[in-house]
Order: C-alpha cells, then sequence, then structure tokens
C-alpha cells in the first residue's frame, strides 16, 4: 500500500493534524476490508474550498485499461499497477466516523443520482453549472444578496489595484514613445481585456490611463481602443456602464476567451495588451496523473448523493428518477425560462434559481483513472481545422508529469487554448499580462490541493504554470511569473508573456 500525505506542512503548527484521527481510521478499514493492500494508493488533501465537489473520502478506481472501444494500452515495463485510491480531506476527517465511512464505501457503491456519463473533466456539466452562472449572474446575486466578487480571494478582484494599473501603463507609454521616435507606432492602439465582470479592472485601467495620459502628453489615450470580451451578455452590459465615461475608446464582444480570435481575427499581431485577471482559473480543464510509471487521465462524472437529491426532487414536486432531466433542462434553458418549460415543478423564477442554487450546492464529482495510450494521443486543445490552428500535442506534457515522484495535475485546456490563441493577437512588442492563481512549480501539485473548487456558483482551478510557460516558450515567447506585488499575503501571481528579444 502506498499512502501520500501530500498537505505535510500541516503536520505542524498550532493546530496540526492529527494523523491518528483523520487518516488511520482509513488504513485500518482498508485491512479489515476485502481489497487487495498491494494495489491500493492511499492519499491526503486539505481541501481549502469550503465549498467543493468532494466527499470525505472518496474511491477512485484505477483501471488497468482504457473502457470499451479504447483500445490497448502498452504497460511500460516495472510499472505499479494499483486498481483503487482512496482520497481523504483531511480537514474534515476528523469531525467524521472515518473508520466506518470508508468501510461503507468500501462494501458497496453508495446510492446516488448520476448526472452525466464518464468523461474527461473539461467536458463535465459543471462547465455548463459555471456559465449558468455568468449569463443569470443578475438572478443569482438577487438570490444570495452577494456580489461576485466577495467569492474571489481578499473580496475583491487584485485587477482593480491601481499601482498595478500604473506600472502596466508605463510600460505601454514606455514601448509606445520607442516605437513612435522610430515612426512605428501604429495609429490605433488596441487593449484586448478577456473575461471582463463587472468592468472594474476595465475603468481602473482606463481612469489610470487617461490620467497617466495627460501627464505624458503624448495623446495615446485619443488613440486608444479598449475592447471587452466576454461570453456572457449580462456582464458585458454591466461592463458598459461601469466605463460609460469612457465609451468612446470601449468596444464590447460577446465571445468565448478560449477562442479570442474567432471574433478578434482581424486583429492578429496588433494588440499591445492582452489583459486578464481571474478568468483562466474559471476555464474547462482535464486533470493528468502519473502514478506508479503509468500516465492516466482523470475522468469524472457529476452525481447528487442520495440524501440530497432526494431533498432536492421533493422541494420541486419530482422524483429521484426524474432528477437529472430537470437538471439539464436547467442548464439548457436558465432559470428564467424554467418555470414556462416545466410549470409543474416550477410555479415562478425564484423557484427556478432555488433548484439551481441547491443542485450545485450538493454537486459532487465522482473520479476514476484511465490509462492513457500514448500523450501523442491526447491533445491539449480542441482539434478544429480552423487557419493557424494546430493543436497542442499531450507530449508537451511529458517533461512535466515525469519530473520525479508520482503527480496528479490540471492540464487547464481552456487557458492553453486561450494563451496560444492569445498570442497570435499580440503586436511583436505587445505583452500578455494575466492575474491568476498559478501554480509555478510541478512541486506545488504534490504538496496542495488546486482545486477544482466553487466558487459562489462558479468552478476554480489553479492553472499550471510551468505548462502555460513551456507552450509559450516553443512559441517564441518569454513567459515570467511574479507574485503579485501590490497585495501582501493573496496567492495571486501576474504572469507575463512577450516575445523573445
Ligand atoms: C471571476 S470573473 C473575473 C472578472 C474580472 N476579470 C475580475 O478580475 O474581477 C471571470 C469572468 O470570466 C468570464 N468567463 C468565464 N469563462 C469564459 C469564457 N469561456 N469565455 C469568455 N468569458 C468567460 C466570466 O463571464 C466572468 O466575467
Amino acid at each position: 500500500m502506498l499512502v501520500d500525505f501530500r498537505p505535510h506542512t500541516r503536520l505542524r503548527g498550532t493546530k496540526p493534524v492529527d494523523l491518528t484521527t483523520s487518516l488511520v481510521p482509513v488504513v485500518e478499514a482498508l485491512g479489515e476490508g476485502a481489497v487487495d493492500l498491494a494495489k491500493v494508493r492511499v492519499v491526503s488533501d486539505w481541501v481549502q474550498y469550503r465549498e467543493n465537489f468532494r466527499d470525505v473520502v472518496d474511491l477512485r478506481p484505477i483501471l488497468h485499461s482504457a473502457p470499451a472501444g479504447g483500445g490497448a494500452v502498452p504497460v511500460p515495463m516495472g510499472a505499479r499497477e494499483d486498481d483503487l485510491e482512496v482520497a481523504v480531506d483531511v480537514r474534515r476527517s476528523h469531525d467524521v466516523a472515518l473508520k466506518e465511512l470508508t468501510a461503507t464505501l468500501l462494501r458497496s457503491a453508495p446510492d446516488r443520482a448520476v448526472l452525466e456519463g464518464w468523461g474527461r473533466g473539461s467536458e463535465s456539466l459543471v462547465w455548463d453549472f459555471n456559465a449558468l452562472y455568468w449569463s443569470a449572474l443578475e438572478l443569482w446575486e438577487k438570490a444570495t444578496g452577494c456580489g461576485y466578487e466577495q467569492a474571489l480571494p481578499g473580496g475583491e478582484s487584485d485587477a482593480r489595484n491601481r499601482d498595478a494599473a500604473r506600472e502596466l501603463i508605463d510600460g505601454l507609454f514606455a514601448v509606445w514613445d520607442r516605437l513612435s521616435a522610430s515612426n512605428a507606432l501604429p495609429e490605433e492602439l488596441y487593449v484586448v481585456e478577456l473575461g471582463v465582470g463587472n468592468g472594474s479592472q476595465a475603468k481602473v485601467f482606463l481612469d489610470e490611463f487617461r490620467d497617466r495620459d495627460r501627464e505624458h502628453g503624448r495623446g495615446y489615450y485619443r488613440r486608444l481602443h479598449y475592447l471587452m470580451c466576454d461570453y456572457s451578455q449580462h456582464v458585458l452590459d454591466l461592463a458598459r456602464e461601469t466605463v460609460a465615461e469612457h465609451i468612446a475608446h470601449v468596444s464590447s464582444f460577446a465571445l468565448d476567451a478560449t477562442r479570442p480570435r474567432t471574433s478578434l481575427g482581424f486583429l492578429q499581431y496588433k494588440v499591445f495588451l492582452v489583459y486578464i485577471s481571474n478568468v483562466y482559473d474559471n476555464l474547462p480543464t482535464d486533470e493528468v496523473a502519473h502514478l506508479g510509471g503509468r500516465t492516466y487521465c482523470v475522468q469524472t462524472r457529476a452525481y447528487l448523493p442520495a440524501g440530497e437529491a432526494a431533498e432536492l426532487a421533493g422541494s420541486v414536486a419530482a422524483s429521484t428518477q426524474e432528477l437529472p432531466a430537470l437538471v439539464h433542462k436547467l442548464l439548457r434553458l436558465g432559470p428564467a425560462l424554467l418555470p414556462e418549460a416545466a410549470a409543474a415543478h416550477f410555479p415562478d423564477v425564484d423557484s427556478a434559481v432555488g433548484f439551481w442554487r441547491r443542485a450545485w450546492a450538493a454537486l459532487r464529482l465522482e473520479e476514476r483513472y484511465v490509462p492513457l495510450p500514448g500523450l501523442d494521443t491526447y491533445p491539449l486543445t480542441p482539434v478544429t481545422g480552423r487557419v493557424g490552428q494546430i493543436p497542442l500535442s499531450g507530449e508537451l506534457l511529458r517533461p512535466l508529469l515525469e519530473s520525479g515522484a508520482d503527480v496528479r495535475m490540471h492540464v487547464n485546456n481552456g487557458a492553453l487554448a486561450s494563451f496560444v490563441d492569445s498570442l497570435m493577437l499580440l503586436h511583436p512588442f505587445g505583452t500578455l499580462v494575466c492575474h491568476d492563481l498559478f501554480v509555478t512549480d510541478i512541486e506545488g501539485y504534490r504538496t496542495h490541493f488546486r482545486g477544482p473548487g466553487k466558487y459562489d456558483g462558479s468552478v476554480v482551478n489553479w492553472v499550471n504554470g510551468p505548462l502555460l510557460a513551456h507552450v509559450g516558450r516553443r512559441r517564441g515567447f518569454d513567459v515570467h511569473y511574479d507574485r503579485f506585488r501590490h497585495r501582501t499575503g493573496g496567492n495571486i501571481v501576474t504572469m507575463t508573456a512577450q516575445v523573445r528579444d
């Protein structure tokens, strides 16, 4: 048996994790059960998100071959072939009857309302919930009485930070002054922001830009075009109101941040700044793992635990069997239209919003490990056939997966696609700046839980910084990570990407 205790820093300090109550009962239950102990991994995490998709103990089957139709998977010499991973959240495990809980799970599969089939994490319906949250944000915020920013670390976005905006603007002015001196500065100065939220980031940038330009005296504000992009029309409308005083310099685009060039192709090589904050951690992602010498894709499937499912179904005069169809209807139509489509269950919009919030709170993800037949068979970004779009091969993961001990990490497929597509927009002297939750060292995946968690109605996963940097460098860009300098104590890191000199 292999026991992987990831949050080792929690073994010290004022309230150290007590292994005898938080982990040992799991091992005891395994000892008394029927599983082959030589083929079990026990993995402990500290799941820092109070709202998340995990139970205190989860069982994750480790498949030896891809499910039907997946083809044969070669087994490397000397690889461990485990059957089962037992995952324990040690933040919560001392509060429950841990041994009994684990023994019950080992005896038989628990009763659940399963909402979808097994698939890659990036394909799960949790992303439909995420998109619904942003498109119907107004209804959600009305029901909770809280704005989305309150769920972000620190209670507000670091993108509002004026010192950070000034530093960025001064950098832009320096580049433009140099280009201007050699008559190489285009008349139109483009800045693209992806994922604008309520527009606070855009407003801070535009206010500071106007003020700095007044002092600088080169008339850059007059030439500025700020393009606000988001996939939620509601969010774009909010942001437009926020930047009303700058509206002559602002356009908005409803687009998917994972494919900015579908709408912004006309700006290829013309954009001086692509500006992103707290968006990459909100884009669909798979997870992959290298365990005992084999590489796996983590497959997931969303479910509601039986008790919560029965309660939820009862609250809308439905049976548990009807629940999956109602959830899918909610995700397809949104809460505003649900009362029309399912009047017997939802008398009004408020009841549909209540159903949405309760379903989201109860939502969990089952996981299993499925061996990958070869990294080259796993495209990291979609194969679209679009001109200039080369899918990224899973081979890019190899140096990170084979970097030492067992590791499980995010692929951040959505962020990768967005990043690569955005680089194509950049002027040769342009910069991509992204404030987000980056893991900057693969070791960080071996010691800390990095998601998924729930931020209010949305999904959060940390972003695989070494992977983005590796991909950027292969494309001729310098990619740097710096701790966000303008606030102490936060986890936000700033990524900067520029064409290599
Ligand atoms: C957490 S908010 C961040 C807002 C703002 N940048 C900030 O830092 O406060 C995430 C934003 O990304 C947008 N978003 C998420 N996924 C997106 C996608 N695939 N395409 C476009 N926008 C997306 C959401 O609608 C939302 O406005």
